[in-house]
């Protein structure tokens, strides 16, 4: 009697077991919608890279890959924000870590905090405090980090500057003698693309003359945007225009990017996805393509986090939830990061996996001065943004370059 009790009991303890889906798959159903900006060469691939993991563990609901294409998300974030505003969010999405964030969507109250995701994962462990800080508005974070990119990079073709007899720029004097030599072979010494790309140039530059410290100060008012070292770099920004292909305004990062490949341009300041891209074609990083901090940012690592967040009124809440935890697993940073071109933000990565560039990224993260990205929301809110984006755009044309001073210090003002 006693025997046929405790046999029952455990049947009645393995089925109940069964029914909350623990020993088996996690018991998620339905749909999730994620809604993101990645379509281009490496981005599309490493999200499909988490996306596997996802449909792996969570088969039963049907992933939905939401994504508007465009770098840097000049597309996706009006959809967006006509979704968002118009209550239909959503179940996730792409935001950046920092302003972009917490000045944007944060003070809108659309974000639901998903600490409690981080608690049941013990993920306060394995996020550095910092990274915890621009994910969250007062005790709330508000999103679920992916990856560290890097914004300040000169990628170039080693083929084109071993042809050209030139060395790879570090300062500006050498950009421009090696941009010369280029001009004068015909090939286009620094491909640039559409008017993002182009902010995303002014951002580096700008770190480039002014330095890290300053560059900071223009963040928080302390250091003004009409001065004479901002006006320096918008000078040496002009001057650098000189040397970007004319069809910039038609192409996209990774056109641009494509340009590199081909040769027939020889260098190009982008993202550390561009790095996902190149690898995307087949290309090797250190045999077909080179890297380097670009002009005068050597030992500064200009950073910006892609994250996801929980929306309020997500359709499908849980499924939600079951994709943040991928986003901030150490398997799924594992399987986007070394495809994507950026580095895990969380601190136990398996370091094997990341390729000789990551690998220095990996090592440069750890060892220079940090700071914020302009054009991928770190530094300044979606706003800010907008009226930096609108003063470069005018500057392509005019190249008047106290009007522009003086023009971002408006913005500045009026957004501090
Ligand atoms: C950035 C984003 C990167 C990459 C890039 C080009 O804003 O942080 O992950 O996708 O745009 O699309």
């Amino acid at each position: 009697m006693k025997k046929i009790l405790i046999l029952l009991l455990t049947a009645i303890f393995a089925i109940s077991l069964l029914f909350m889906g623990v020993g088996c798959k996690e018991k998620v159903s339905g749909e999730v919608e994620v809604f993101s900006w990645w379509t281009a060469g490496g981005e599309a691939e490493g999200l499909q890279a988490m996306i596997d993991i996802f449909n792996e563990k969570y088969p039963d609901v049907e992933f939905i890959n939401a994504t508007v294409a465009g770098g840097a998300g000049v597309e996706a974030k009006p959809v967006l924000i006509s979704r968002l505003t118009g209550g239909d969010p959503p179940d996730s999405f792409q935001v950046h870590a920092g302003h972009e964030l917490i000045d944007t969507w944060g003070v809108g109250d659309y974000l639901e905090p998903v600490n409690f995701i981080f608690e049941e994962e013990g993920w306060y462990d394995v996020y550095p405090e910092d990274m915890i800080s621009i994910l969250s508005k007062g005790d709330d974070i508000l999103s679920v980090p992916v990856n560290i990119h890097r914004s300040n990079v000169l990628w170039y073709n080693k083929a084109v500057f071993e042809e050209n007899g030139i060395e790879v720029p570090t300062t500006f004097d050498e950009f421009f003698a090696a941009a010369d030599v280029l001009k004068a072979a015909g090939i286009t010494p620094l491909a640039m693309g559409e008017a993002w790309t182009a902010t995303h140039l002014f951002e580096n530059v700008l770190l480039g003359v002014v330095g890290a410290d300053d560059y900071v100060g223009l963040m928080d008012g302390s250091v003004k945007w009409d001065s004479d070292g901002v006006k320096e770099a918008i000078q040496t920004y002009v001057d650098i225009l000189d040397y970007v292909n004319a069809d910039n305004s038609a192409l996209g990062w990774d056109e641009a990017a494509q340009y590199v490949i081909d040769g027939t341009a020889a260098m190009t300041v982008m993202g550390d996805w561009a790095e996902g891209y190149f690898k995307s074609k087949g290309l090797t990083p250190d045999v077909e393509f080179g890297y380097v901090p670009s002009p005068g940012t050597s030992g500064i690592f200009m950073a910006l986090s892609d994250t996801f967040c929980l929306p309020k009124g997500a359709p499908n809440r849980d499924a939600a939830i079951a994709w943040l935890k991928i986003c901030g697993s150490k398997e799924g940073q594992d399987a986007f990061n070394p495809i994507k071109g950026s580095i895990p933000s969380r601190t136990d990565a398996d370091i094997s996996l990341y390729d000789v560039y990551l690998k220095s990224a990996i090592d440069d993260f750890g060892s220079n001065i940090i700071t914020p990205s302009i054009q991928h929301g770190a530094a300044v809110s979606e706003t800010w943004l907008v009226a930096i984006g609108d003063v470069i755009t005018l500057l392509l044309a005019d190249k008047d370059v106290d009007a522009a001073a003086a023009a971002l210090q408006a913005a500045a003002d009026e957004n501090l």
